[in-house]
């Protein structure tokens, strides 16, 4: 086929003559100057198109495969992956954490014209440090609540030992990143959080310090006077005022994305309130930790079959799964819990 036979020229000399009024001869001539180019680029377009309808096909086929992974799961297991005291927590963390985004935001910007407006709706200068202060309160209950948590709890001293930052978090964020960029088609296998769930608990820990350590600088200044210099208290007012803007960006990009707002959990992931995650999500999302307890009730159905245990059976039964961890189960529509953490030994995870 010579050049000027080629479909992609002769299409843009059509093109040239329909949509831009040339004569035949000068769009005959200006596609064959056009060739080269067009052909590269055609080229380049193919290709792009390529990978993005196999993408999309990629896409249609996992949502798919995910849709009636959901529905096999919707008669399921319900998992306890939250307890009640740490809903509470996070609760009360979560309404200070909003009152006091609400009130220090318009106060660091406080000549612009957006702060004076939610100033004045708060009802002023005067009051808005005073609700200020109350959030704060808020925030230091719960900073102390978790701290009598995780030191006088069995369920969150053992979330705490599974919330300390392992090599295996930084393996595994390679891992998810090789993922992500396609390398790969094995996901890292989380237990029973993952390296972004840790990060997102240590983030919100180091946050509290930095605020509530700085926040009391400032509250009671005249009396921090008595003992440090003045250059003190002017950091603390930086600390606080930086690590405010950085807190609420950290919860609202952050912690909002990957909890609410990521396409496997939009508009809202409601475990926060349920206290409660499928058996599809537990699978997916905390394989490590769902393994081990599918391990630990065969072991125990074992057990009971046979009253007395050889000694490897019994030194293969893992310690209790602590936590938060106990589960539900979902049977036409009735939920019923099934054994409660139990005090387990020392060895094992605990
Ligand atoms: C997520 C938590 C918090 C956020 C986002 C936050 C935010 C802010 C911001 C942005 C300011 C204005 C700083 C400036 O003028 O540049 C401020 C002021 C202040 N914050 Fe906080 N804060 C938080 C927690 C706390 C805590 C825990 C305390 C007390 C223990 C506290 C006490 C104060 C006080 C006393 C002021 C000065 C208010 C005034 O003008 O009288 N804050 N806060």
């Amino acid at each position: 086929m010579s050049e000027h036979d080629h479909p992609l020229q002769r299409a843009a000399a059509r093109e040239l003559e329909e949509a831009h009024g040339l004569s035949p001869a000068e769009a005959a001539e200006r596609a064959a100057r056009m060739h080269e180019r067009l052909h590269r680029r055609f080229g380049t377009w193919v290709r792009r198109e390529l990978i993005i309808q196999r993408r999309e096909d990629h896409s249609e086929k996992s949502r798919e495969v995910r849709g009636e992974e959901r529905a096999a799961a919707s008669g399921g297991e319900l998992f306890e992956r939250l307890s009640l005291n740490i809903r509470l927590q996070h609760a009360t963390m979560a309404v200070s954490v909003i009152v006091l985004v609400i009130t220090g935001i318009p106060l660091k910007f406080h000549a612009s014209g957006w702060a004076k407006a939610i100033i004045g709706a708060l009802g002023g200068p005067d009051v808005t440090p005073i609700i200020h202060r109350v959030g704060a309160t808020g925030l230091i209950i719960a900073g102390l609540w978790h701290l009598f948590y995780i030191a006088f709890t069995r369920e969150g001293r053992w979330n705490f030992k599974q919330l300390i930052p392992m090599p295996k978090d930084a393996v595994d964020a390679f891992k998810q990143i090789v993922y992500y960029l396609g390398r790969t088609d094995e996901r890292p296998k989380f237990d029973r959080f993952s390296y972004v769930e840790k990060f997102d608990y240590w983030a919100v820990y180091w946050g509290m310090v930095i605020m509530i350590g700085s926040g009391t600088v400032l509250w009671f200044t005249d009396f921090w006077l008595r003992f440090v210099p003045k250059w003190f208290t002017d950091i603390a007012k930086e600390a606080h005022s930086d690590e405010a803007l950085l807190a609420t960006l950290a919860i609202v990009i952050w912690h909002f994305y990957n909890v609410h707002f990521n396409p496997h959990k939009f508009p809202m992931n409601r475990t926060f309130i349920t206290g409660k995650i499928s058996e599809l999500e537990m699978r997916e999302e905390h394989p490590l930790e769902y393994e081990r307890l599918i391990q630990r009730r065969q072991n125990a159905r074992q057990s009971a079959r046979d009253p007395e245990p050889s000694q490897a059976s019994r030194d293969s039964l893992p310690a209790s799964e602590g936590g938060s961890g106990g589960h539900s189960r979902r049977e036409g529509g009735e939920e019923r819990r099934e054994a409660p953490p139990q005090s387990g030994g020392r060895g094992g995870r605990r």
